[in-house]
Formats: structure tokens, C-alpha cells, sequence
């Protein structure tokens, strides 16, 4: 059932802990591409399980900074209660995109919940790449831009730079500011507010500028749907063509959930898809 016209459907009738045929695989995929993010109710999911669903999908990301439960590198603790001072997510991002690789899918399984609050907004990026003028996406069409994280993930967790694994713990990358779908080959905007700090080539208020007047394009109410979670509910959303920001609004009152996140490819560029690949 869509949430909306243009992103979000939920889905009934398929329990995610099972072995799912190729048949509801194939299915799920397709639903996730179609919609953008696709939800879930009353899925009972351990750890395993979760990771297994993530697994029919790709290979499982791990995060070079972020909380995980013991035993479980794969998975992301997303927490929120009274003690916290930000929780995660809070401006609109497509997960981890600072890595050369940003990610594909994330799943986020809602354990405990507010009694009121605690949606999380999900945006199409078709959409917004589509409704931006011509002038806008001539002028974009051929820029790349700096994503990075230190900024981010390194006030909440004070990690060293190098992590014990010699990976990066800070990782930033240039990506193509429009990027084409690998499944739908349709132009997305793959700027975000949370990790994009400078479009390459610009002087500094120039860049400000443009990327300005993109994060409040892709704040746009009508490129959006708003989830309502309640415990149990899953979240499967595709991070090459969404967005998406939690919102904060029920402190002191305790949030829970687990989320594992897929690996994805490089992000693709139709017309310097040679000098991206250089980089
Ligand atoms: C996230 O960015 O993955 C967290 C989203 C949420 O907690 O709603």
C-alpha cells in the first residue's frame, strides 16, 4: 500500500525472519526500487535474523565508528533516551555517503518506541533532481562534491583516525553531485546536508551558495513521507535514490532499534563516468 504518490509503500503479509522464496526476494526488490523504502509491521527479527534478511540483498556494511551490540559488528545500535544529548540522523542524509562506496539498502528494526514521536522523513531524490529547474541541473549536471565525516561521527564517538583494522574511522570521498540508479539508470541528487561540506572547483561562498539552495530543495514536503513507528515495524530503504532524517521530538522518552546496512557500489555519473572511475 503507498504511503504516497511518490515514496513509501507498506507492505503486508510476509514475515522477514523466514526463508523467503525467490519468488517474495525478487518481489521485495522490486518493491524496494519501485517505492524507494518499503515498511514492515509486527516482524519479530533477532539479531541473526535481521543480518540474514540484510544478506538476501548484499553483502553487510560495517561501520567504522558507530555503536554495535556485542558480537555483532554488522549492525548499527540506534538509541535515544533520556541522558542522550543527539541521537542519530538528525539532518537529512543518505547513510555513510563520505565512503568511496556509499552503501545500498539500510533496515532498521524498531525494538521500543515513544508513546508519541520519533517518525523518521524519508525524500525521493528522482524527485527532486526532476524538479529542479534546467538552469539548476545544467549547472550541476558536471560537478562533483566532497562528502565527508569527521564532522559527524567524530564529536559523538572520539575515535582515533586509524582504527584497529587500518580503516579510515573518518572516511570522505568525491562523488558526482547527480548520479544515475544502477537498477533504474535515472538521474538522483546525491548531495545531503549531514556529510556534504564542498562542491570541488567552486570558491567557498559560491559553493555555500549552490549547496544552499539544494538542501532546502530536498527538504521539500512534497518529495517526502513520514513514518510512524511502532515496536516491531521495519524500515527498508534504498539509500541511492532516498534520503532521510530522524526526528527528535519525544525526549526525555526512550527510542530502540537495531539497523544493518548494505553495501552498494560506486556512484555513477553518465557523463564523466571516466574520470569518476580515476579517482
Ligand atoms: C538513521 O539515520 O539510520 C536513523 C534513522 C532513525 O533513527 O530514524
Amino acid at each position: 500500500m503507498p504511503l504516497t504518490p511518490v515514496i513509501g509503500a507498506e507492505i503486508h503479509g510476509v514475515d522477514l525472519s523466514g526463508s523467503l522464496t525467490d519468488k517474495v526476494q525478487k518481489e521485495l526488490r522490486e518493491a524496494l526500487i519501485t517505492y524507494q523504502v518499503i515498511f514492515f509491521r509486527d516482524q519479530n527479527l533477532t539479531l541473526d535474523q535481521h543480518k540474514a534478511f540484510g544478506r538476501l540483498f548484499g553483502e553487510l556494511h560495517i561501520h567504522p565508528t558507530e555503536p554495535s551490540p556485542e558480537g555483532h559488528p554488522e549492525v548499527i545500535t540506534i538509541h535515544a533516551d533520556e541522558n542522550s544529548n543527539a541521537v542519530a540522523g538528525m539532518k537529512w542524509h543518505s547513510d555513510v555517503s563520505c565512503d568511496t562506496v556509499p552503501p545500498m539498502g539500510s533496515i532498521l528494526h524498531m525494538h521500543e518506541v515513544p508513546a508519541a514521536g520519533g517518525d523518521t522523513l524519508f525524500a525521493s531524490m528522482y524527485r527532486a533532481y526532476e524538479t529542479l529547474s534546467a538552469p539548476i541541473q545544467t549547472l550541476i549536471g558536471n560537478l562533483f562534491a566532497w562528502h565527508e565525516s569527521i564532522h559527524v561521527h567524530g564529536k559523538r564517538s572520539g575515535n582515533d583516525r586509524i582504527l584497529r583494522d587500518g580503516r579510515d574511522a573518518y572516511p570522505e570521498s568525491l562523488h558526482p553531485i547527480v548520479c544515475i540508479h544502477p537498477e533504474t539508470n535515472r538521474k538522483v541528487l546525491f548531495v545531503n546536508e549531514n556529510f556534504t561540506t564542498r562542491i570541488e572547483g567552486l570558491g567557498r561562498s559560491e559553493s555555500e551558495g549552490v549547496l544552499k539552495i539544494l538542501f532546502d530543495h530536498i527538504a521539500t514536503p512534497e518529495f517526502q513521507c513520514r513514518f510512524r513507528w511502532q515496536p516491531k515495524s521495519v524500515a527498508f530503504w534504498d539509500n541511492r535514490s532516498t534520503q532521510h532524517r530522524s526526528v527528535w521530538d519525544y525526549y526525555p522518552a526512550c527510542r530502540h532499534g537495531y539497523r544493518v546496512t548494505i553495501t552498494g557500489e560506486k556512484p555513477g555519473h553518465s557523463a564523466t563516468q571516466t574520470s569518476f572511475e580515476r579517482l
